[in-house]
């Protein structure tokens, strides 16, 4: 399961570069405007920092199929190839989503609430799509089960589309997805952080210092 910083911050991007084992950044239009800066400014930037080649997610806002495509021209022409143009899934997004994959565009289908929304993206061809897990949660029904399900019917259905589960309320739900086999997950930083913040780790770590120091002296290590 690919790791996958759901951020826009230059300094927390950096941060979780150096200490996680992370495959790129996904943006979206409220993370964006979180910066209070030019959007493309912030995506330029971290585009220069994660490298022409690390996936970068960039979401269009126009609502219907003909801006989404321009939108889509833009944000390549300005941040690269790679760059997955995230379409949220309505009837003008799947139309969008045919076309830009028809013209060699990586495609996020976004904003999924349903079982439908992924099937029909993963047959309008989206590389990915983005169950948005903790909002299901919110809507009464188990947006694990669903994003886990939705893994299934792609791969029951020969799709090549992989699962990038998105809005995530703790570390245990991207545990869970990795289990599965889901190909992708978007995380906060809180929550990546999160994963690794363990008072048992944290308490063994602190004996095994304690222990060593107690033979070899205050402040000594390995070296
Ligand atoms: C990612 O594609 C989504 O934009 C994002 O994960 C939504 O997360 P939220 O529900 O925490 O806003």
């Amino acid at each position: 399961m690919k790791l996958i910083i759901d951020d826009a911050n230059l300094d927390t991007i950096k941060g979780l570069y150096e200490y996680f084992p992370v495959d790129g950044v996904t943006t979206n239009p409220t993370i964006l405007a979180k910066e209070g800066k030019n959007p493309y400014e912030v995506l330029m930037a971290i585009r220069e920092f994660i490298g022409p080649d690390a996936e970068l997610h960039v979401q269009v806002v126009g609502k219907n199929a003909d801006l989404i495509y321009e939108e889509a021209h833009m944000i390549r022409k300005r941040l690269g190839n790679n760059t997955f143009i995230k379409v949220p899934v309505t009837r003008e997004g799947l139309k969008a989503i045919k076309v830009l994959k028809k013209n060699g565009f990586p495609v996020t289908a976004t904003a999924i609430y349903t079982h439908m929304q992924a099937f029909l993206a993963g047959k309008a061809g989206a590389d990915y799509a983005a169950p948005y897990v903790n909002r299901i949660d919110n809507l009464g029904v188990d947006g694990i089960r669903e994003a886990k399900e939705i893994h299934d019917i792609f791969r029951n259905n020969n799709m090549a589309t992989e699962v990038l589960a998105a809005s995530f309320k703790n570390s245990q739900q991207a545990l869970e997805l990795a289990k599965h086999g889901v190909g992708a997950a978007t995380i906060s930083p809180d929550v990546i952080e999160g994963l690794v913040a363990i008072d048992a780790v944290t308490h063994a770590v602190d004996v095994f210092i304690r222990d060593f120091e107690s033979f070899c002296g205050k402040g000594t290590n390995m070296l």
